[in-house]
């Protein structure tokens, strides 16, 4: 009897590392997100996962993706599938690459030093925030792969020069501005909760940290978090915890336009992106001013709301600006068949913040890898499905619109 039912059933091996249990148990981002809400405070999980107003463009970027079908052709030898692309010049295993996030050690301790490390072991370009919460020097000495420099101009351009020559002599590869924060969105979830970087130990908070204990001893147990591009600015570092909205509209310069670019440029000397486009014709305005490259992005849904999703803007873009500029898209993939989509769409590459903060929130480092790993591998699995065998033959060919 005990034979015969031994025969039938397998027991699985028991996985001692609750981290690596937990994620075997995802399927999919949405697992993942999960996952990270269960260990996180809600006040950290919303401020990450939330979005601006009634967060209708969070919600478009994603379900966007599904107004594009893919079509799928047969017998045609999928053994052999070539992934790998460049953007701006850098060559890079899979059409993908990793935005910048702020406040991004309230997930976990380590922070963008664990998702450097994840991206560089990948062969991924990684983009730093100038909100992060780990130095630019930090993070290069950790970083294997390309890394990127995200740029928000401050009020005071001496600052900004500093930020902007620190990440060229640390060895970054470009520099990315962020266009689309003139002022900063209004995030209803954080408004209700008074929520504050980093956040204020209320009577809300204190609850909340007792129900999350392991995430309140890695907080209380490591150093203070503090904006590490300004570090030891005690007016502007982040030490004394503030109100993001206020922060940004105060610290960061709404006279910025295009004719900024050109300094921004001979400053560097590095290739610009610009993150943040919404519309064909500052796409086209990008172009014609020789920008590299430029992100379509909302910001995943947390500045305009109502602003397009990057994926449906794409192909007027495309129309628009041909191949006379690199275009990628960011905000609301979620899986390698999203990437695929946009690459058909004629995007560069995809770049994605949300799905590796859930994973460093959930598990960090190893949460990180799974995020990767669920879209490189969507993304060679759907290239085997509709039978195309590189990246850079994908054409709108095999999209059918919904
Ligand atoms: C945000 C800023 C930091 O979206 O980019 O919260």
């Amino acid at each position: 009897m005990l034979k015969s039912v031994r025969s039938v059933v397998q027991l699985r091996k028991f996985e001692f590392n609750g981290d690596k249990r937990r994620l075997a148990a995802c399927g999919d981002l949405k697992d993942l997100r999960l996952l990270a809400k269960r260990n996180l405070p809600g006040g950290v999980f919303d401020y990450f996962d939330g979005a601006a107003e009634d967060e209708w463009s969070l919600a478009n970027n994603s379900s966007a993706y599904s107004k594009f079908g893919l079509i799928p052709k047969v017998l045609r030898d999928v053994s052999q599938i070539d992934t790998a692309t460049t953007i701006m010049g850098q060559p890079v295993p899979f059409p993908i690459a990793l935005s910048p996030t702020g406040f991004t050690r309230i997930a976990h301790p380590q922070g963008e030093l664990a998702v450097a490390r994840v991206a560089g072991r990948n062969s991924l370009p990684f983009t730093l925030s100038t909100l992060g919460t780990r130095s630019i020097e930090e993070v290069a000495a950790v970083a294997t792969g390309p890394l990127w420099y995200q740029l928000y101009v401050w009020r005071d351009r001496g600052l900004s020069r500093e930020l902007v020559q620190r990440a060229k002599a640390a060895g970054y590869k470009s520099i990315m501005v962020t266009v689309d924060t003139s002022v900063f969105g209004r995030r209803e979830r954080d408004v209700r909760r008074g929520f504050t970087l980093p956040p204020k130990i209320g009577l809300e908070t204190f609850i909340d940290g007792i129900r999350h204990p392991r995430w309140t001893y890695k907080f209380i147990t490591n150093e203070p978090i503090t904006f590490s591009a300004v570090a030891g600015r005690s007016d502007v570092d982040g030490s004394k915890a503030i109100n993001l909205s206020d922060y940004v509209n105060s610290q960061f310069d709404p006279t910025l336009s295009w004719k900024d670019l050109e300094w921004i440029r001979e400053e560097s000397g590095l290739p610009i992106m610009l993150k943040g486009i919404q519309c064909v014709e500052d796409a086209k305005t990008a172009a014609s001013l020789g920008v590299d490259a430029i992100a379509l992005s909302n910001h995943g849904g947390r500045q305009l709301d109502g602003a397009p999703a990057p994926i449906e803007l794409l192909p007027s873009v495309i129309d628009a600006v041909g191949d006379s500029i690199e275009v990628l898209v960011d905000g609301g993939a979620r899986r390698g068949s999203d990437v695929v989509k946009a690459c058909a769409l004629g995007a560069r590459a995809v770049i994605f913040g949300r799905p590796y903060l859930y994973g460093l929130g959930a598990a960090g480092e190893l949460g990180v890898q799974w995020a990767l790993d669920h879209i490189t591998s969507g993304i060679s699995r759907t290239m085997a499905l509709i039978g195309e065998t590189s990246i850079k033959n994908l054409s709108s060919e095999i999209i059918i619109k919904r």
